[in-house]
């Protein structure tokens, strides 16, 4: 049995999925308890309580962790999570990272995040890293406006990354939990092109076959709408990567296809399949 954590979210869901489709049992874990693929089981814990994950890790083999939001802090306590699965008898766990691990290492999520892959590491435990750059799904803070007013408002505009599908995470992901050549891999994610905000728009209106404007957001402006839901700080670190990203983060990774042997999928596929909510 394999532990999906994070299991309703953009790469969680197709995970479970991918994961169920392969035949495997699958335990899908978050908070709030939702629609599953036919034969998975959903658990709720709350990764903030690491002990409350340990009635799923109950026979897994596998477990997948993905941490959310406030997650990332040192006092969220992540390396427990690595602990108890090691406790319960798991023995490989694929961790979802971040390019910024890398690309960043002093920012503020990425240091805890370093420290748990650290951990995850020197666990004695099979493991594999993924580390994606920005998500396609990203976009999805722009479903409100799109569906009211025709209209997606954003900072930095024309700077662009290579943004990746969660679905191609997702599918990196299943091939770590499932195939042991992927032990100690630590994969890089990115999508096929470098795509800008106001391509990303152009790619929805296309999709949608109604215009959609851009509307450039101010810095201030970005960080006063991002702070309603995030710490400055957090904020101010998100503005940073997106006006000036550094080529490391602009390179395209062949880490997908080497991973799937096929090319990572363009912005415009997750458009397609995500365009009923920009509707
Ligand atoms: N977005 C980006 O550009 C980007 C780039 C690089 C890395 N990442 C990383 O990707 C991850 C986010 O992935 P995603 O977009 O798939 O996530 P998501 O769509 O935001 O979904 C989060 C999932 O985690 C669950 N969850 C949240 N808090 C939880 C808690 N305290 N305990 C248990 N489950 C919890 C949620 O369900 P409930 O709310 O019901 O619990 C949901 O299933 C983060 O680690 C982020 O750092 C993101």
């Amino acid at each position: 049995m394999i532990v999906v954590t994070g299991a309703t979210g953009n790469v969680g869901r197709p995970l479970t999925q991918a994961l169920a489709e392969a035949g495997e049992q699958v335990t899908a874990v978050s908070r709030r308890a939702a629609a599953m693929p036919r034969g998975v089981r959903h658990m709720a814990a709350d990764l903030a309580e690491p002990a409350s994950l340990l009635p799923a890790l109950d026979g897994a083999k596998a477990l997948f962790v993905l941490l959310s939001g406030d997650l990332h802090g040192p006092e969220a306590r992540p390396g427990d999570i690595i602990d108890l699965a090691a406790a319960s008898g798991v023995r490989r766990v694929v961790l979802l990272s971040s390019q910024g691990v890398a690309t960043r290492p002093l920012g503020p999520t990425r240091v805890a995040m370093r420290a748990l892959e650290d951990a995850l590491r020197e666990s004695g435990l099979e493991w594999a890293v993924v580390r994606p750059g920005g998500f396609a799904s990203n976009a999805l803070a722009w479903a409100e406006s799109v569906r009211a007013r025709g209209t997606v408002a954003a900072p930095f505009g024309d700077v662009g990354v290579p943004v990746v599908d969660p679905a191609d995470i997702a599918e990196v992901a299943a091939a770590c939990l499932l195939d042991e050549r992927h032990t100690g891999g630590v994969y890089e994610l990115t999508g096929p092109e470098v795509i800008t905000p106001r391509q990303q728009a152009e790619a929805i209106a296309a999709a949608l076959g109604s215009p959609v404007r851009f509307h450039e957001l101010t810095r201030d402006e970005a960080k006063a709408a991002m702070t309603r839901f995030v710490p400055a700080e957090l904020a101010d670190d998100t503005l940073d990567i997106i006006s000036a990203p550094i080529p490391a983060e602009l390179r395209i990774s062949p880490d997908v296809e080497q991973v799937l042997g096929r090319a990572p999928r363009p912005f415009k596929d997750w458009v397609a399949r995500n365009i009923a909510v920009f509707r």
